[in-house]
């Protein structure tokens, strides 16, 4: 199995990023944990990190026919990246959406997110740790889909 682990527009800069908001682990970081969580679970992750929206959705485009899942923290484009949502519904994998920060507790403008209707489910608040909870969810659910 193998699931995309995609990172949008200033995820690149956690560590030193309003630590308040994203906690102090860099990108590497966290990838790391998330590695060794995959080989917990049996399973490959491909990771991508970008600013630009266009090259999100070229990576969904190029990656998803050889994906099983996708686990998603937008970054800002969450609340406005219609074509990063248009992406993602036409890669018709199932993915789980990710934020560190617990978005419904900060501005009116975080609030809505353009593609959590087509998520499986939205994780928020939970640090780091929603990139993992999020990876051991979406492999389970993968593999009980299979079975059933
Ligand atoms: C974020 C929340 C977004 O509103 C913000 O623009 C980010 C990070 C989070 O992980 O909490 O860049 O997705």
């Amino acid at each position: 199995m193998k699931i995309l682990v995609i990172n949008g527009p200033n995820l690149n800069n956690l560590g030193k990023r309003e630590p308040g908001y994203y906690g102090v682990k860099t990108l590497t970081d966290i990838e790391d944990l998330i590695q060794k969580k995959a080989q917990d679970l049996d399973t490959l992750v491909e990771f991508f990190q970008s600013n630009h929206e266009g090259s999100i959705v070229d990576c969904i485009q190029t990656e998803a026919q050889d994906a099983d899942g996708i686990v998603i923290n937008a970054g800002a484009l969450t609340h406005y990246g219609i074509s990063l949502r248009d992406a993602l519904a036409d890669s018709r994998l199932p993915f789980i959406e990710v934020h560190l920060s617990n978005i419904h507790a900060r501005e009116t403008f975080r609030h809505h997110s353009v593609v959590a209707e087509l998520a499986v489910g939205q994780i928020a608040g939970l640090g780091y740790k929603g990139y993992l909870y999020a990876l051991e969810f979406l492999v389970e659910q993968i593999k009980e889909s299979r079975v059933a």
